[in-house]
């Protein structure tokens, strides 16, 4: 009885880093080259792109630009909100700019060229923990002023049951 104890812990501990396993990724932001730019509509906008992937950490962002032309700020909520330029947490304008997602919650850039986040070249990224990545809820449209986004522990619970199930399954033909 000893043993089958020890064999459902193991399989539950290894089970649950293969839930866990998620190669990182990079996102290209916009989807393609030369996204960062004045949307030609709300459509258009990277608001938009963002609301259809899902960023976990360690997760990059990647920029294709000229960077003699433009540049990627990130900024704080209040900075995103105002479009104020003056104090980015963050400069770049190298033309091809990764950021590694470091950690989970919102990420906010705006275009360093004056005028143009006023006219929507503008980005929040939500980043989601690996761990409540299996059955979190895809985060939903983001509001510029909308209150932040925390995924329920659902999974967390769910996924917990699972380890246990596949634990006491696996233990069995041990
Ligand atoms: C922009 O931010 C700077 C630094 O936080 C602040 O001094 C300035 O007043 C802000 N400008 C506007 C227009 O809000």
């Amino acid at each position: 009885m000893a043993s089958f104890s020890r064999n459902v812990f193991v399989m539950a501990i290894l089970f649950s880093s293969l839930l866990n396993f998620t190669e990182a990724r990079d996102h290209l932001v916009g989807g393609k080259t030369d996204s960062w730019k004045i949307p030609s509509s709300e459509s258009d906008s990277l608001n938009r792109w963002a609301e259809k992937s899902r960023f976990l950490v360690r997760d990059s962002l990647v920029w294709k630009y000229d960077g003699a032309k433009d540049s990627v700020l990130e900024v704080s909520k209040r900075d995103y909100v105002t479009c104020n330029t003056s104090s980015p947490i963050a400069m770049h304008n190298d033309g091809n700019t990764k950021i590694v997602l470091e950690h989970s919650g919102a990420y906010y850039f705006i275009s360093g060229v004056k005028g143009n986040c006023e006219q929507g070249q503008k980005l929040v990224v939500v980043t989601l923990s690996k761990r409540r990545y299996a059955n979190a809820p895809v985060p939903s449209p983001v509001e510029f002023d909308g209150p932040a986004i925390a995924p329920t522990s659902n999974a967390v619970s769910l996924k917990a049951s699972l380890v246990v199930a596949f634990g006491v399954f696996v233990g069995f033909w041990l």
